[in-house]
């Protein structure tokens, strides 16, 4: 992409209604911009980070053996009314009534949906275990929408849930997406802490949730600082594996980690107390097993093996793909702007042209442009006849975590310069060893955008 064909609608001022950081960059790199409280457009380069977002989350999703697929935005009532929730769940739920006066709801998830398909399309344990998910729009009426994308009222939310025959099935389900979700998370640059958490309105016996620690997090978390040590990496898990998989649960949540809603003083008071931390955190993803609750309420039975009709185990297990982009930021910026992970920066690199109109200068730009571009890498050329200075602080300010600078001065001595957008650092080198560099950082990495 070329920045003088580009949208980037980027921001002078701080905008004084963004009271977190992440707001504010969002708004000033022109990443978003707001309709309604809490409802938001996504700008070209706030809609290219989250699209890469959401492939990282399908990507790791099936590779755990979960099933694609998209379910409405949109809801009859009805079937909120068979579970008992369309009363319970309260005013977070949008109503809406169609033209036949018939209750429609802005799903805020999809519980109910999700049985009702399973109920009338499976009958028996053979078609089990099931893992179904989709990434789509949500909608709650918070009371207080608020910093930015982080509590927005329309968010953007990968919802999955699985079907077992039996508990024990449904435990190593929730065992596989917390070990699924850690792997997402770390490929997206973040440290998310599996912890213990209140099951609330879902209702449930066992729930985690991942969080981001962030001191504008809105929630109060405890944990044993060794929980930050840990780190999934690159080993090979195999999936299917109930050993290999409460392997993993067991290794990350046998420390103390817990919100507040299930904070418990003396059983904190055993970590040692170097170790106590008390810190707040972002929460970007939550599993949970809930067993027969929705399944009972709604008739979503198969025939077992033994020709005995039983209702199925069921979990849901949730990521929030729209508020991931906040708490990324959050946990990576300075104060000149973001600093993107390389996993899922919206543009690889930058090039900055230092003297556009200079016949050298523009030519070796084009040809960095070219070469990386032809090796599969998205580069944003910033081509505009613009001061230097300017043109920095742009790049600084969307984050790109590498940027390569052109001018004449440097190329007369055959080289460009290289700046790791994330210590600063530049370095000068032939524009080929440029590429190779950037290449090799982004080898194995690259998500396709958009
Ligand atoms: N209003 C929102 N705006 C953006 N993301 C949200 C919002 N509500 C929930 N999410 C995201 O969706 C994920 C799954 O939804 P879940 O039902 O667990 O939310 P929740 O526990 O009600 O969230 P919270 O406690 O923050 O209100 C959450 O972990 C969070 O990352
Ligand atoms: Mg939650």
């Amino acid at each position: 992409m070329r920045l003088s064909r580009y949208f980037l609608p980027v921001l002078k001022e701080t905008p004084s209604e963004a009271q977190i950081v992440s707001h504010r960059y969002m708004l000033r790199a022109g990443m978003i911009k707001q309709n309604a409280a809490g409802i938001y457009s996504w700008l070209p380069l706030g809609f290219k980070v989250l699209r890469k977002l959401e492939n990282i989350v399908h990507e790791e999703q099936m590779r755990a053996g979960h099933i694609p697929m998209l379910m409405p935005t949109l809801q009859s009532a009805d079937l909120w009314k068979e579970s008992g929730r369309y009363d319970a769940y309260g005013p977070e739920m949008l109503r809406i009534k169609d033209r036949q006066d018939r209750d429609m709801l802005y799903g805020p998830t999809n519980e109910e949906m999700i049985t009702d398909i399973f109920r009338s399309h499976v009958g028996s344990y053979k078609d089990l275990p099931m893992t179904l998910y989709h990434i789509q729009w949500k909608f709650r009426d918070e009371m207080r929408p608020r910093f930015g994308v982080m509590r927005g009222r329309e968010f953007f939310m990968k919802d999955g849930y699985n079907f077992d025959l039996t508990k024990e099935d449904a435990l190593h389900a929730y065992n596989r997406h917390l070990v699924s979700y850690l792997r997402t998370y770390e490929r997206m640059g973040l440290q998310a802490i599996p912890m213990r958490a209140d099951s609330g309105p879902i209702g449930g016996d066992d729930t985690h949730e991942f969080l981001v620690l962030a001191e504008t997090g809105e929630s109060e978390v405890f944990y044993d600082s060794a929980v930050t040590d840990l780190r999934f990496g690159d080993r090979e898990i195999d999936y299917d594996s109930h050993e290999e998989c409460a392997g993993v649960m067991q290794e990350f949540t046998t420390k103390y980690a817990r919100t507040d809603e299930t904070h418990d003083e003396a059983l904190f008071n055993e970590v040692p107390e170097e170790r106590r931390r008390v810190a707040r955190g972002i929460e970007v993803g939550q599993i949970f097993y809930f067993g027969t609750k929705y399944s009972e309420a709604m008739g979503a039975t198969v025939q077992g093996p033994d020709g005995k009709v039983v209702p199925v185990h069921m979990g849901s297990h949730g990521i929030g793909v729209s508020r991931l982009l906040g708490a990324i930021i959050e946990a990576s910026h300075d104060d000149k702007g973001i600093i993107w992970p390389e996993g899922v920066t919206p543009f690889h690199c930058g090039i900055v042209n230092l003297k556009q109109g200079d016949e050298e200068a523009d030519a070796a730009c084009e040809a960095l442009y070219d070469s990386l571009t032809a090796l599969g890498l998205d580069p944003l050329y910033d081509d505009r006849k613009e001061r230097a200075g300017g043109k920095f602080a742009t790049m600084d300010l969307i984050g790109l975590p590498w940027r390569i600078t052109v001018g004449p001065r440097g190329l007369k001595n055959g080289v460009v310069e290289l700046t790791s957008r994330r210590t600063g650092e530049s370095e000068e080198m032939p524009p080929e060893q440029a590429i190779e560099k950037i290449a090799q950082i982004y080898k194995g990495l690259t998500v396709r955008g958009l």
